[in-house]
């Protein structure tokens, strides 16, 4: 049957005819970004991340809803805005800092200590020549370095 009345069984969902619109309930979830930097999320980096930032087990992108634990890491704080995820975006320093502050103010808010003061474009700058060549064993190091100050990076 190409067009016309589509039967659905009694106690079915109704099937709307084609070229229909169906509203969606008022209590729908929003799937829509709620803000720019949260878009910027969502294009550059949700793809490995995630939408909530819990990574990937299988893919071995690491958790970033506790990233804020690494401020507390000697060389950490740079770390986090110099990995090749960050890096090869295609973001300007400034979409660097601004992006990195909204996730530790939204989806790993918490995990960093409370008087962090937030990114920089002139800091990121920095840690953008001073990149790591070996990330994993620069991520090794640092997981290392916050074990022995009693703090626990997955
Ligand atoms: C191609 C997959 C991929 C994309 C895209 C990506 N990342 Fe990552 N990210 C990783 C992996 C894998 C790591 C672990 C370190 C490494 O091997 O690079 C990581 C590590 C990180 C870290 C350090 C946290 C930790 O626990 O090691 C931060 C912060 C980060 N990414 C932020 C971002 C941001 C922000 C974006 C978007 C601009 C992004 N990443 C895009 C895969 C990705």
């Amino acid at each position: 049957m190409l067009s016309g009345t589509v039967l659905a069984p009694a106690g079915a969902l109704a099937v709307p005819p084609l070229g229909q619109q169906v509203m969606p309930p008022q209590d729908a979830p929003s799937t829509a970004p709620t803000s720019s930097l949260r878009s910027v999320y969502i294009v550059h980096c949700a793809g490995c991340h995630g939408r909530d930032a819990a990574g990937s087990t299988t893919g071995r992108v690491p958790d970033m809803r506790r990233m804020g634990r690494f401020l507390q890491v000697d060389g950490g704080r740079a770390f986090l805005v110099s990995v090749p995820g960050v890096l090869g975006a295609g973001l300007d320093d400034r979409q660097i800092a601004d992006l990195t502050n909204w996730l530790l103010g939204s989806l790993a808010l918490g995990s960093a200590p409370a008087d962090a003061p937030p990114y920089t474009a002139a800091e990121v700058q920095v840690a953008r020549r001073n990149a790591p060549v070996d990330v994993a064993a620069a991520r090794r190091t640092l997981v290392q370095r916050a074990l022995e100050q009693g703090l626990v990076i997955e």
